[in-house]
């Protein structure tokens, strides 16, 4: 498991003056535009797509994904602040009538009608939520994962600069 520390190293540049602790194992690191983009284009998110964004840090993965494509969407965070900020951003953006953000623990939410789901997250966290990502998404809704993988899972898409990536995965019909 990668320290905090080296989460900032590996993330780099302009990000490191973003970067909060948070209430969870995971600091608060938002995800760059570029690599947003990156995300919604791999999952190819339409106004059909419910996009979950668990540990949604101030909301801006699921916010664009609504602005740019009219998908409705779910942001989860344990930190009441990211969700405070989050919730504002919505109101800025004009997206209120789509998203909605929670503050909880991802262990204990419900994400069962999500068809995308984005995580930025350690790959033991990510590992750790697969059991439940795999059996109780629909078949055919993506999870994509900013950075890090899950577990040792060879992704479906990647999509690499430098030492930045962006991974996907198909859930399979059961
Ligand atoms: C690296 S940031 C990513 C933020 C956002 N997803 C983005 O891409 O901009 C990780 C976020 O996960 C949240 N987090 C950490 N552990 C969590 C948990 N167990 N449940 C919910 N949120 C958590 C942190 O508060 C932080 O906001």
């Amino acid at each position: 498991m990668i320290s905090r520390r080296g989460l900032l190293y590996a993330l780099g540049g302009p990000l490191l003056a973003q970067y909060e602790e948070s209430p969870g194992e995971v600091p608060w690191v938002p995800s760059d535009d570029r690599k947003i983009d990156v995300m919604l284009r791999m999952a190819k998110v339409t106004k059909d797509d419910v996009v979950y964004d668990l540990g949604c840090g101030d909301g801006r993965v699921v916010i664009a994904a609504a602005k740019k494509t009219g998908a409705r969407g779910a942001g989860i965070d344990i930190d009441p602040k990211r969700i405070a900020e989050a919730n504002e951003a919505a109101k800025r953006a004009g997206v209120t009538h789509l998203v909605e953000f929670r503050t909880q623990d991802v262990f204990q939410a419900q994400f069962s009608d999500a068809t995308v789901v984005m995580l930025y997250m350690y790959r033991s966290i990510n590992e750790r939520l697969a059991p439940r990502l795999f059996s109780e998404l629909k078949p055919g809704s993506r999870i994509v994962c900013n950075q890090y993988g899950i577990g040792n899972r060879k992704p479906e898409k990647q999509w690499k600069r430098g030492d930045q990536k962006v991974m996907m995965w198909t859930v399979p019909a059961r």
